[in-house]
């Protein structure tokens, strides 16, 4: 992470401060996610739920390092235009592609292999969100889903059902606003 990689991610959080439409993942998170990133290797990702970019700041080096990029989705245009900014403070601009659109109707065109995805828009949609990327990941790919201490009720049913596939290997990480980490064993874990 460099100096201009900061100094973008410390100008988002400033912007987000006192926003109510500004949800992103918390700093101790955004360091676990970077750090994970960083841990598998991992080159080809995907973000669904883009907001301001905040996530995406913390990742789009690392996979462009491992000889990748980050593919980012979010339905707003005004949130995505601010984002795009920020990944052209920090430098990132070849690193992220900004797809703007609702995700089910988009994410088909998104090409795999994927080591990374983060799930991070409406809770009701994560289980199609999920299926939709299963066919794209890459051995041992890890599959984030935000929110599970903060949307208990809304996630449970999809929790129930992701920790039950032989595909995956999954641990609830209690970080931000909790997430599962699901990572791809191909059906053999
Ligand atoms: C919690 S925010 C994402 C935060 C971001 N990952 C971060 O940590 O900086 C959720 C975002 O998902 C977007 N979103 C919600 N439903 C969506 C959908 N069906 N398709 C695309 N984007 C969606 C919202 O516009 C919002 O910006």
């Amino acid at each position: 992470m460099n100096e201009q990689m900061r100094s973008a991610i410390e100008a988002c959080e400033a912007f987000m401060a006192g926003r109510d439409d500004a949800l992103a993942i918390p700093r101790e998170a955004a360091e676990f996610v970077h750090a994970l990133v960083t841990m598998r290797g991992a080159a080809r990702g995907l973000e669904i739920g883009t907001s301001y970019g905040y996530s995406a700041l913390w990742t789009a080096g690392v996979l462009r390092d491992h000889g990748g990029c980050l593919v980012t989705i979010d339905m707003e245009p005004a949130k995505h235009e601010v984002a795009s900014r920020y990944f052209e403070q920090a430098g990132l601009v070849d690193a992220v592609r900004c797809v703007q659109g609702v995700a089910l109707d988009v994410l088909a065109d998104v090409d795999g292999p994927l080591d990374y995805v983060l799930i991070d828009a409406d809770k009701e949609n994560c289980r199609a969100y999920f299926e939709s990327v299963v066919p794209k990941l890459s051995d041992r790919a890890v599959v984030l889903t935000d929110n599970t201490l903060t949307h208990p009720d809304e996630l449970a049913a999809y929790l129930d059902w992701l920790r039950g596939r032989s595909d995956f290997v999954s641990a609830h990480v209690p970080v931000g606003n909790g997430m599962e980490m699901s990572v791809y064993v191909g059906g053999q874990g």
